[in-house]
């Protein structure tokens, strides 16, 4: 697949696949789509909603280019609660790719984070610190099925014009199957179908504030 590393208008790096016409965040700044919609609205929520968590579990479908771990892991230094991460990507990154991205430049203390994240095996656990444990797994979502149970979907798939086989009632149905209760999945497309079938698959829906550029986002909880 064709891609090229771009910096998006906060300063900080995306990936385009320009015969797809998709970007891997929005344009307007991917640091600031990333912290609003992942971090903020999923993570720091869920902490803030269910203070009793212990431990928490995260899983993202499309894990890119690790922003949205990189930032996870920064949360979780310093805080009470661990975080088991796995995140599954059918076409990883080159090391030529990774090296064009500047999120160590834009986010204070995270270069060895950031290379550890993308220096850990695939299909192993690493321990990137006491309160973070990553799993990164090579593989197609629509075939895996993951062996964990979360309390947190991060879903960050290419839009539902370019994979609208990621966004039906089946695949919302399966990852409510591996949701622990209380848990919620978060996103940032709200388009209706969407909604429709994410409800179809049996969440209860909060439409949100989208970051810069975008009006809405959806977190999706299973109570
Ligand atoms: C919108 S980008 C996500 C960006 C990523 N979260 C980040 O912060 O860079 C979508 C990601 O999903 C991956 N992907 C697409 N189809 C997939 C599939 N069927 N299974 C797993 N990953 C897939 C893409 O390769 C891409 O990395």
């Amino acid at each position: 697949m064709n891609r090229t590393v771009q910096t998006t208008a906060d300063g900080s790096s995306t990936v385009v696949v320009p015969a797809l016409k998709a970007t891997y965040h929005s344009m307007y700044g991917a640091l600031q789509e990333s912290r609003h919609i992942f971090v903020q609205s999923g993570l720091e929520y869920y902490l803030h909603r269910y203070p009793l968590a212990r431990e928490l579990s995260v899983f993202e479908m499309g894990f890119g280019t690790g922003l949205n771990a990189l930032l996870t892991c920064l949360t979780s230094v310093g805080g009470k609660v661990p975080v088991f991460y796995e995140a599954i990507e059918r076409f990883p990154l080159s090391q030529g790719e990774i090296a064009q991205l500047n999120y160590a430049d834009h986010i204070a203390g995270s270069s060895a984070f950031f290379t550890a994240i993308h220096s850990a095996a695939w299909g192993a656990r690493a321990t990137l610190h006491d309160s973070f444990v990553l799993q990164k797994v090579s593989a197609d979502i629509i075939e895996y099925t993951p062996t964990e149970k979360y309390h947190i979907i991060y879903f960050d798939a290419f839009a539902p014009n370019v994979q609208p086989e990621l966004w039906t009632v089946q695949m919302f149905a399966r990852l409510a199957d591996i949701l622990l209760h209380p848990g919620i999945l978060v996103t940032y497309c709200s388009k209706g179908d969407v909604q429709r079938a994410m409800k179809a698959a049996g969440f209860h829906l909060e439409k949100l504030p989208g970051p810069k550029g975008k009006r809405e986002i959806i977190r999706a909880s299973m109570i």
